[in-house]
């Protein structure tokens, strides 16, 4: 009943958000979709940047081509080659992650500053241990459930070193954590008590623009057969494409590239625009930023964004065979939600005050890893007829 409420609340609010959207395309042809997400400077240096780097990168890529010509890249019909695998860098490693979030626990919050972290209810806190970290403050609890659960299931999937490190916090004006940094709470209206999430920040981190396959509009499939002569760069990010994609489905976000096409009924290039909360580490490695639409709030507006992250699982047919292997234990299982649970709660300490998915959210996941399974399936099968 509630939740009927709310849904209808948010698809009342979302067709309102299209029709702003529609009567701003009138006056603007194309308007700057990250000024609207409140970090415009920040990201048009980033545009900026990218069109600079883009010769240079083509050039590079030339040579590479000429002097390291790369190896089929798929392997029987729907797995990345092995070679392409080892070559896509290493990101958040396991032992190094598991070592920030207990230091992070461990430390105190030195510093708080605004900017730089998304929303205007976010922080950007200094630790005691020397490194800084995202402090984000759900609008509602909900936002720091859904990014605690997809961290965790990310680990599930075998690809958590594409998400920085997290951990939760309890914001607690007398603890110890926040003692240094009491003033600043007073001014920041969250509420005691309240969990926050404690992102690892990276630095130097760039914009990415989503690669040929989707950058065109409507998206073409990633497919074994489209993939000759590309450079080995690009199959290295398709790599990272892959799962991203995957990754979003299962978990129903529609904050990446599901609203970058979603944009394109008023903004027919924002496909040419930086993706949302994807950003690329100067090591080449994408970092899938900012997972707070995952699992939670992206189930309950399932119906919305389906139409878009269904076409965009449709179009990979190529996997990590990783994944995919770790996706046909939880379909053969049937424990993809029991699974998520165990991990979460060996993993995080506070897990209990956010609590887990519900009943309904739980079987929607199993749903979800069941039809990826079968897409791959298919692909297995298209590829096999070929
Ligand atoms: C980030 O870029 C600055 C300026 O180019 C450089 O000095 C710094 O070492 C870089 N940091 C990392 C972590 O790569």
């Amino acid at each position: 009943m509630e939740r009927g409420g709310r849904a209808a609340l948010a698809l009342g609010l979302l067709l309102l958000l299209l029709l702003l959207g529609a009567m701003l395309a009138l006056r603007e042809p194309a308007p700057a979709r990250d000024e609207a997400r409140g970090s415009g400077g920040v990201q048009k240096t980033f545009r900026a940047l990218l069109a600079a780097g883009r010769e240079q990168q083509q050039q590079q890529e030339e040579e590479e081509r000429e002097k390291d010509p790369p190896a089929a890249p798929v392997r029987r019909g729907i797995f990345w080659s092995r070679e392409l695998e080892a070559r896509v860098p290493p990101g958040f490693a396991a032992e190094e992650a598991a070592a920030w979030r207990a230091a992070a626990r461990g430390a105190r919050v030195a510093s708080l500053e605004r900017g730089g972290c998304g929303r205007s209810s976010n922080r950007l806190a200094r630790l005691s241990d020397g490194s800084r970290a995202c402090v984000r403050y759900g609008v509602s609890p909900e936002q720091i459930q859904g990014e605690a659960l997809s961290y965790h299931l990310a680990g599930l999937l075998g690809m958590q070193q594409r998400l920085p490190p997290m951990a939760l916090a309890l914001v607690e004006a007398r603890g110890r954590q926040w003692e240094p940094v009491r003033e600043e709470l007073r001014g920041s209206h969250w509420a005691e008590g309240a969990v926050v999430s404690l992102t690892r920040w990276v630095d130097n981190l760039t914009a990415v623009v989503a690669p040929a396959p989707w950058g065109g509009g409507r998206p073409r499939t990633l497919a074994a057969g489209e993939l000759s002569g590309l450079p080995a760069e690009q199959l290295v990010e398709l790599v990272q494409w892959s799962d991203l994609i995957l990754f979003d489905y299962l978990t129903a976000n529609f904050d990446r590239l599901a609203s970058n096409l979603f944009s394109l009924q008023w903004d027919p290039r924002v496909m040419r625009r930086a993706t949302s909360n994807l950003l690329r580490a100067p090591d080449g490695g994408l970092v899938f930023m900012d997972n707070e639409a995952g699992l939670v709030h992206g189930y309950r507006l399932l119906a919305t964004w389906d139409p878009y992250n269904e076409p965009l699982l449709r179009s990979v047919c190529v996997f990590r065979e990783g994944t995919a292997r770790r996706l046909a234990e939880l379909h053969r299982r049937r424990n993809a939600a029991a699974e998520l649970r165990r991990r979460y709660r060996a993993r995080e300490p506070l897990w209990e005050h956010l609590g887990f998915l519900s009943e309904r959210q739980a079987e929607l996941l199993q749903a979800r890893v069941d039809f990826v399974h079968r897409h791959i399936a298919q692909c297995r099968a298209q590829a096999a007829a070929l």
